[in-house]
């Protein structure tokens, strides 16, 4: 089956972190998010062919994933970020039997879901999850056989008791060509939401072509578009990966490390507390600090720091004076 993964968005959410990296590249629980798409992908033996959306920053994603996978991708270019429908749409030329099945995951998303049991479906299948608050999501609507009858993009407060089950950027589709015809229609007709073309119309537009569709619940869903999203999961990834650990390669002086951790290659900590839950990348130098739920790019320096809920770009130096204080008594500061 072909697989396409849109990543040619800004990330601006994500900023500045994304002003010299793609979003995709950014390191969540010591290895860049795209890295575990892939790697289940390929594991799995999901994809007989991958094909990467790429746009802004693209050969950055492109040098790294064929260094890092014995795979050969296909890289398609999306000139300008016009949103994910067509995003999507510039895939198509990679399809040569147009009634191919096709799977869309969201580079910037990753799950924890049995694809192999996902894709074993009679129908096509929408990932969802409930949600408190749809109003930041797509939503599906479904009849009492469990079929999706309307998709809704970002609902308004009047529309919230249709749904709560947020589109969560995982798609199994039985037939490729009845999706790029819908993504043509959107095109054509200038169906746009916030000024892009949307996946969520042209999935519309399918099942008003009697595609049938359902949803299908995915528990391990984790979003990495947000700072705080981001650590979440570096939060969740730490948690996991820490059941089989592997060999430390860094030096630790004088230094407590609470797991659930990830410490990088030749890695130096002196006097410090790390942990939890701290992702601190190849080469970074700490001392004198203490650093827990942050991730830390590659070779930045952290000094005299009580650091939480950070994330550090590569390179980066933060260092801060020690106090010396002389105070007299009752003093606020
Ligand atoms: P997002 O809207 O979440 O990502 O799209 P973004 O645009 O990069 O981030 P913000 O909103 O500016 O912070 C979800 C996925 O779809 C891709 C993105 O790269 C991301 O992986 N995408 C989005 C495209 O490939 N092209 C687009 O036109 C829009």
């Amino acid at each position: 089956m072909k697989v396409i993964i849109p990543v040619a968005g800004f990330g601006t959410r994500l900023r500045p972190h994304t002003l010299h990296n793609p979003k995709v590249l950014l390191n969540v629980g010591g290895k860049p998010m795209i890295h575990y798409i892939i790697n289940q992908l390929i594991k799995d033996k999901i994809a007989s062919s991958i094909i990467l959306v790429t746009g802004f920053l693209g050969e950055k994603i492109k040098d790294y994933l064929d260094n890092a996978f014995d795979f050969r991708f296909d890289y398609v270019e999306q000139a300008e970020a016009k949103g994910l429908g067509h995003a999507v749409y510039c895939a198509k030329k990679v399809f040569k039997n147009k009634n191919d099945e096709v799977m869309i995951i969201l580079g910037d998303t990753l799950f924890d879901v049995d694809l192999k049991r996902m894709i074993k479906n009679n129908n096509s299948v929408i990932g969802v999850k409930t949600v408190d608050d749809p109003r930041r999501f797509g939503v599906v609507e479904t009849d009492s056989d469990g079929y999706i009858t309307r998709f809704v993009e970002k609902p308004a407060s009047s529309e919230i008791s249709s749904s709560k089950e947020a589109i969560v950027g995982l798609y199994y589709l039985k037939n490729s060509a009845k999706l790029f015809s819908s993504l043509e229609y959107i095109m054509n007709n200038k169906i746009k939401v916030k000024g892009e073309f949307q996946l969520t119309d042209a999935l519309e537009n399918m099942i008003n072509n009697k595609e049938k569709m359902k949803k299908y619940f995915i528990d391990g869903w984790l979003d990495c578009g947000k700072p705080e999203t981001l650590l979440e999961t570096n939060r969740y990834l730490l948690n996991k990966s820490n059941k089989n650990k592997a060999p430390k390669k860094y030096k630790q002086i004088n230094s407590r490390i609470t797991e659930p951790v990830y410490i990088g290659k030749n890695v130096e900590i002196e006097n410090s507390i790390i942990g939890p839950y701290a992702t601190i990348n190849d080469g970074c130098i700490i001392k004198n600090s203490i650093i827990d739920n942050s991730i830390i790019e590659n070779s930045s320096l952290i000094e005299n720091c009580v650091m939480s809920e950070s994330i550090i770009g590569e390179g980066a130096s933060v260092k801060r004076e020690l106090l010396k204080i002389n105070i007299g008594n009752y003093s606020e500061i």
